[in-house]
């Protein structure tokens, strides 16, 4: 039988992306950032587009369905509405966004099609049809229909889509239902970015910098329970199921392009807000671990309330706020589900994930058949680059010197020995990632037993602040003899305690410390990927899926005893994760990696070559 082809899209706020789906099975997800190397890009992704129909070898005119990730009549209604009952206060973000909306947005179905017939230069079949997806149904249907579950309790939280800005529901087999919605202004995902921005991070972006600074943050002073006091009982309002209602006497961004009514939080809170890449003081540390409190408790009581109705086993959980996996793990450690699935790509770039998917089940009612595995493909749904593209770039620049090592163990013999050697390497291999974590295809590794690593890597590598912390990637067989974990992490996702008998103790007078010198304390034998908490976002390799990346760590256990290595994105600070052999050249020279691996080549530069 002909297979259905359904084209996803995501775009026009941040993360632009688009999917493709053959049936069931998701042919390539991609970003636009990726190609257009404009970090959280919210252009339409035509780049994204042309590479997911190329790679099925497919022309436009083959598509049977087009789906848009959110309504944007409702979105556009939600604006004016907010707007007069704003008025006059909105009326500059009125003015300034509605040209931009009357010309485009609100007419993406012709968007869609000049887009792809000009710039792709094909025509649609008239045949193919044009749908949308409300926002956080295409980030429920993200989470449920790719996870292994065949029934789980649907979580779904970000910013704010058309109205809604959390949903609770319940999939089953092919279908989704909502029982609840929480609605703009009042927002869990906009109450984290508020402080965000506060803490002098950019909105959108630095959400996860914000929650990597909450552990440097002191949970027995004054100021952390006098802050996390303040935001209950003044900025927001939590009930019982979760909900909350935001004060908004606090808050501008429903009337502006701003986040807070800054005059407000300073007299509130005592301290003005943080200047980005300023110093950072341990009110912001204290701050940040105020709010990722007062997340984490909001969560948990709407998890315990979606529970009680739907009695399910397991949950899913779509949209952005997903991404903070600390979050995530005190969720699992209520154990009020037994097991959680997180959609890797949770932001808006996975909405084009999810419409794709309700499409396929919702709208055409077809059959979903759960095999235990879930249908992410490790997240490896990017381009990749065969060995004569890559040499064909290699050739154009005469500051490298690289060979081939098409001896797959050999290669990983000398990459072992080179971490080792606390050297840094860029792995590029096979399909790029899609979601914002690179996963062992786009990644720069190195030794977590270095003490100085994290400051070098932040330092030399990613240009990034200090404090950040990395990422180790492990044996899916050995991560309990580093973590207290007990399941597949493939996806970093989730955040584990380090050992015990691996932690170092902690001085009696750490708290006094500043955020600075707590850089230097060295918290396990694993040092640069254990945070200050002694945790850590980890990722489980295995070998079924992750084979080549599987290989090189188990080397690297062979020669040190260590089956565990750092794997942060490759990419520096402001730049999006590398995509191209061209981007990882370019990503390799002007940073101080060591070396770079691109399928079978070995590549170092000139002057540093490796004996
Ligand atoms: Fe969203």
């Amino acid at each position: 039988m002909k297979p259905i082809y359904i084209l996803g899209i995501s775009a026009f706020y941040h993360d632009s992306a688009s999917c493709l789906l053959e049936d069931d099975k998701i042919i390539s997800a991609v970003q636009e950032e990726r190609f257009t190397r404009t970090k959280h890009d919210p252009s339409f992704p035509i780049n994204s587009i042309k590479f997911c129909l190329d790679y099925a070898n497919l022309t436009p005119d083959k598509l049977d369905y087009i789906v848009f990730y959110e309504k944007p009549f409702i979105k556009f209604e939600r604006l004016l509405e907010t707007h007069f009952l704003h008025a006059p206060k909105s009326l500059i973000q009125f003015v300034q966004s509605m040209p931009l909306w009357l010309k485009e947005r609100i007419l993406i179905k012709n968007i869609i099609k000049k887009e792809i017939e000009e710039k792709l230069n094909e025509k649609l079949s008239p045949n193919t049809k044009i749908l949308f997806c409300p926002h956080h149904l295409s980030h429920a249907s993200s989470a449920f229909f790719p996870s292994l579950f065949e029934k789980a309790s649907i979580l779904t939280i970000d910013g704010v889509g058309e109205w809604a800005t959390a949903t609770l529901g319940f999939g089953n087999k092919n279908k989704i239902n909502f029982f609840y919605e929480l609605k703009f202004p009042s927002s869990v995902g906009l109450l984290y970015s508020s402080f965000t921005y506060y803490t002098g991070f950019k909105v959108n972006d630095g959400e996860y910098k914000l929650m990597g600074l909450a552990p440097y943050g002191n949970p027995h002073s004054e100021k952390t329970k006098r802050y996390i006091k303040t935001i209950k009982e003044k900025l927001i309002e939590i009930k019982e199921d979760g909900s909350i209602k935001l004060n908004m006497d606090y808050f501008a961004f429903n009337t502006s392009f701003k986040m807070v009514n800054e005059k407000e939080w300073i007299e509130t809170f005592g301290i003005p807000p943080r200047k980005p890449e300023s110093k950072i003081l341990t009110e912001y540390a204290d701050m940040a671990y105020a709010i990722q409190n007062v997340l984490e408790e909001i969560l948990i009581k709407m998890a315990k309330f979606l529970k009680e109705i739907t009695k399910e086993k397991y949950l899913v959980i779509g949209g952005g706020v997903g991404l903070n996996c600390v979050a995530n793990s005190k969720l699992l450690k209520e154990k009020i589900f037994e097991d959680i699935w997180v959609q890797p790509a949770a932001t808006d770039a996975g909405g084009a994930v999810g419409a794709a998917y309700a499409v396929y089940h919702m709208y055409l009612g077809k059959e979903r058949i759960c095999n235990g595995k879930d249908k992410m493909e490790g997240c490896f749904l990017g381009p990749e680059y065969n060995s004569y593209e890559i040499e064909k770039t290699l050739k154009k620049y005469d500051n490298l010197q690289f060979y081939k090592e098409e001896n797959q163990d050999k290669l990983c013999n000398l990459i072992a020995k080179l971490i080792n050697e606390k050297k840094i390497i860029g792995w590029f291999s096979g399909r790029m990632e899609f979601g914002p974590r690179a996963l062992g295809a786009r990644s720069i590794l190195a030794d977590a037993r270095d003490p100085e690593m994290q400051k070098k890597l932040n330092l030399k590598i990613k240009f990034r602040e200090g404090f950040r912390p990395f990422a180790p990637s492990v044996l899916w067989e050995d991560t309990q003899e580093y973590f207290e974990w007990d399941r597949p992490s493939p996806y970093m996702l989730f955040t584990a305690p380090v050992k015990e008998n691996r932690r170092k103790n902690i001085p009696e007078d750490y708290y006094e410390w500043d955020i600075k010198d707590k850089l230097y304390f060295i918290r396990s034998d694993v040092p640069a990927i254990t945070h200050i908490d002694f945790s850590a976002r980890l990722q489980t390799v295995h070998k079924e899926t992750n084979y080549k990346f599987w290989n090189l760590i188990k080397t690297f256990k062979e020669l040190t005893g260590y089956s565990i290595i750092i794997n942060t994105s490759f990419n520096v600070r402001g730049e999006p994760i590398v995509c191209t052999p061209e981007d990882a050249i370019k990503c390799f020279l002007k940073t101080e990696m060591d070396c770079l691996v691109m399928e079978d080549f070995i590549i170092f530069k000139k002057d540093k070559k490796e004996k």
